[in-house]
């Protein structure tokens, strides 16, 4: 069958084009062959193999281009790359590949169409169309791919043992497609993947991160961390996370699998929001329960200050995995600290409570109360909708609280300048004091936050203090 309908952008016909001025045959592979057969929608990348010399390939469709696009040539791979019309093409001469045991950097001989589909990661990516004169179009499928993408199977096209041992990047790479597609890994490759597993430690973690990442944005991501932990890659990239695995029982008294229950948290969160920082949040909103787990004789099992220990082990836990420590590290670590807040409220919805919460949370208040509504995973359906009703009273409250108090984005109604001036004061602690006053009173509702009703407690607090006005 010709699949000439998936080459329709003029570009295909372009590199045609060019590799027949070159005399060179040329194809197009992987990720976006892949997503075609899938309707996967447009891709942005397109890779192309040619059968010879990519570089000088890219270099001829640049020519024949408006306006000739700078290529990037990565001599090193062998490797050119354009921008077209939004979308990047690679290029790359087809290679017969052998990697050295310690490296990803592959030893490279020039080789056949054939050879260079053997030596990608699975069979679904191996996939190729003709860019040739004679049979543009036509689709090259050695290792039935079309068969695997049908079935919904992940599979390498050599023993996977060479595959994943030749780029452990790859390993992480099958479970990121088998959650992105809701694909089954062939059992030969996961066992592989659990024999390889320690060969993981050669690859960078911020590529790791890139592939962890994929599989949080997907829709159901405890598909891969179940994987990742199946494997025991997740015990390298995240031990915080299956140290939290398994039930303890001391004297008839069970706590949850908190690993299990984090997962839940995640594919719920997912459905609600597509921010990956809070999905982030939501996967490590219990990491302090493991450190900060206890057995008492009269109240069972706790995890004090899980929280707090919580937020302190995601700076860790970031740093390691060298991931940004910038505000998105620390919304992460707000959204693990406050994570018990909301559910604390939920038994009681007081307006000064209510209050507490949008000034500690600020800007972020929306976003703990989606975290707090992920975390209920209670299995019994009368309390499952006595929790989600409270969090809706919650929720309301915050609104009505929030219109008629502003203490989201929380300014003092009296600054320090003015108590200095009132008072005819130099900086000094008593200012501290009064401010504090003013916003304890606030929040505890005994004075609405308004500059007024702040000044008349300013008078008051100094009085107490000893302070005469000016
Ligand atoms: N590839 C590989 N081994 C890797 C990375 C990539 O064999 N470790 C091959 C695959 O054939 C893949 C192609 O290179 O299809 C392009 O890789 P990449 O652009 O990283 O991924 P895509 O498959 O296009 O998928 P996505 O865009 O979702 O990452």
């Amino acid at each position: 069958m010709n699949h000439k309908q998936a080459l329709k952008h003029n570009i295909f016909e372009i590199i045609s084009q060019s590799a027949e001025e070159l005399q060179l045959d040329c194809f197009v592979i992987g990720g976006f062959v892949r997503d075609y057969f899938l309707e996967r929608g447009n891709a942005k990348d397109i890779d192309i193999v040619a059968i010879g010399s990519g570089i000088e390939l890219a270099q001829q469709v640049s020519k024949n281009l408006p306006h000739q696009p700078k290529v990037q040539v990565f001599k090193t791979y062998g490797t050119a790359m354009l921008r077209y019309d939004d979308i990047e093409i690679e290029f790359v001469g087809a290679r017969k590949e052998s990697y050295i045991e310690d490296s990803r950097n592959p030893v490279v001989e020039d080789g056949t169409l054939e050879d260079d589909q053997n030596r990608r990661d699975f069979t679904i990516n191996a996939l190729a169309l003709s860019l040739n004169k004679d049979n543009f179009g036509e689709l090259l499928d050695p290792f039935n791919g079309i068969e695997d993408l049908d079935k919904g199977i992940i599979r390498t096209p050599l023993d996977p043992n060479i595959t994943y041992s030749d780029d452990p990047l790859r390993m992480m790479r099958a479970i990121r497609f088998a959650t992105q597609l809701n694909f089954t890994i062939e059992e030969k490759s996961l066992n592989a993947i659990k024999k390889n597993k320690d060969r993981i430690k050669i690859i960078t973690k911020e590529r790791i991160v890139v592939e962890l990442n994929k599989i949080l944005e997907s829709d159901t991501p405890s598909i891969g961390f179940m994987l990742l932990e199946k494997t025991g890659l997740l015990d390298y990239i995240l031990p915080e996370l299956t140290a939290l695995k398994g039930i303890d029982e001391i004297e008839g008294q069970r706590h949850k699998d908190n690993f299990y229950h984090t997962l839940e948290v995640v594919d719920n969160i997912a459905k609600t929001t597509d921010s990956l920082w809070l999905r982030w949040a939501a996967l490590l909103h219990d990491i302090g329960k493991a450190p900060t787990k206890k057995f008492h004789k009269k109240i069972g099992w706790t995890f004090h200050a899980h929280e707090f220990v919580g937020s302190k082990m995601v700076y860790k836990l970031f740093k390691r995995l060298k991931m940004p420590l910038n505000d998105k590290m620390k919304f992460v670590q707000k959204m693990v600290l406050m994570s018990s807040r909301p559910i604390v409220l939920a038994s009681e919805v007081t307006d000064s409570a209510v209050r507490r919460l949008i000034f500690d949370a600020g800007e972020h208040v929306d976003d703990l109360m989606t975290l707090c509504e992920a975390d209920i995973t209670t299995k019994n359906p009368k309390k499952f909708k006595r929790y989600h009703k409270n969090f809706k009273l919650v929720r309301d409250k915050i609104e009505e609280v929030e219109e008629r108090d502003r203490v989201r984005n929380f300014q003092p109604p009296v600054s320090g300048e003015e108590i200095m001036k009132a008072f005819n004061l130099k900086p000094s602690k008593e200012i501290g004091i009064i401010k504090d006053a003013i916003k304890e009173a606030i929040l505890e509702g005994e004075i609405p936050n308004e500059h007024e009703a702040a000044f008349q407690l300013m008078i008051e607090k100094g009085k107490e203090l000893g302070l005469t006005t000016a």
